[in-house]
């Protein structure tokens, strides 16, 4: 069974604004998916109808096997979910706002209090855990709302933004939270973020939303390969240049392209990873001694900028 798939799925709000246009999209179990698109592009709208708290206006979707339309309760019981704005109680203090929704989850007691102290803990609130919420800052809210979503062990984790406000060290922490949900314990992560480096780092897997539409979608070499044709390859040595100590200028003998980017570094410009080995026989053949030689990745920034309308407008 598929974690989430959403067909054809719309949105239009009263007034008229279409906010998401025939989304189409399905995640794996276990799977963190990063869902990325500029301010207003649809990802929140996306994430309310997935968990039930905004009808679609046409199309369908499921969560573990639920519609979230027809049985808003059953999906609330098997996902947690952290918006920018999250429920919580300011006259209670961190541990009472976990208990409450650990209670309103029908966990027991004793389990729900072992949980909460539990998740304090690993989000580095334990000190913070009798203070009243009033008295958090931004970034204990956020973690203390990622705490809450993750009380009655949820089998799918909605993220909107969820390290916006954290400094670098929180944002840190909780990323490294993410990943191991879905590394050690299953969980799916359906996560909105503008934190592209960060996105990176812990998504196995990336849609891009724009004025509501799906533009791309697929891992990071997918994305990548859609926008920047062929590979750069660097590599470091000495004796590589023999005969072709132009830059710019095509090796007559291996019939790469390349381009002297330091003393004893290289740039060579080929079709697809499967001339990495021929290219590296051709350079030993020529002479040359290799120290080094790695294939140049685009970061997710890269490719984001490429795909979306801001970058391709700034390119032109
Ligand atoms: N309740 C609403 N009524 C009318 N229009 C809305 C409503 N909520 C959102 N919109 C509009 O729908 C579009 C998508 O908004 P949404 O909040 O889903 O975007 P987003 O991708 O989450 O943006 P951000 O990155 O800023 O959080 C926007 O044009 C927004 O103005
Ligand atoms: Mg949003």
């Amino acid at each position: 069974m598929q974690a989430v798939t959403i067909e054809k799925l719309s949105k239009i709000y009263p007034g008229g604004k279409k906010a998401v246009e025939n989304l189409s999209l399905s995640l794996q179990k276990g799977e963190v998916f990063g869902f990325l698109g500029p301010n207003g592009a649809g990802k929140t709208t996306t994430i309310k109808m997935l968990t039930g708290t905004l009808m679609p206006s046409g199309g369908a979707c499921t969560v573990l096997g639920l519609n979230p339309a027809s049985e808003p309760e059953k999906v609330h019981a098997v996902c947690g979910v952290v918006t920018e704005h999250a429920q919580m109680y300011d006259n209670l203090t961190g541990l009472q706002n976990l208990f409450f929704y650990g209670e309103a989850f029908g966990m027991p007691k004793d389990e729900y209090e072992k949980r909460a102290r539990k998740l304090l803990e690993e989000l580095e609130l334990s000190e913070a855990a009798q203070r009243k919420l009033s008295a958090y800052s931004t970034g204990m809210r956020q973690r203390l709302s990622l705490a809450r979503a993750l009380m009655h062990r949820p089998g799918i984790l909605f993220l909107d933004e969820p390290t916006s406000g954290l400094d670098p060290e929180s944002a840190q922490n909780v990323n490294r939270m993410i990943q191991s949900l879905a590394r050690d314990e299953g969980i799916t992560v359906f996560l909105c973020t503008h934190q592209l480096r960060y996105a990176e780092g812990i998504c196995s897997r990336f849609g891009l939303l724009e004025h509501g539409r799906l533009i791309a979608d697929g891992t990071l070499e997918a994305l990548g390969r859609q926008v920047f044709s062929g590979l750069t390859v660097c590599v470091r040595g000495t004796n590589i240049s023999g005969g072709m100590s132009q830059p710019e200028k095509r090796d007559a003998v291996c019939g790469f392209t390349y381009r002297k980017t330091g003393p004893d570094q290289f740039e060579f410009s080929i079709g697809q990873e499967e001339e990495i080995p021929k290219l590296v026989r051709a350079l030993v053949d020529g002479g040359g001694n290799i120290y080094q030689v790695a294939v140049k990745t685009k970061s997710l920034e890269e490719i984001y900028f490429a795909l979306t309308e801001k970058g391709r407008e700034v390119s032109a």
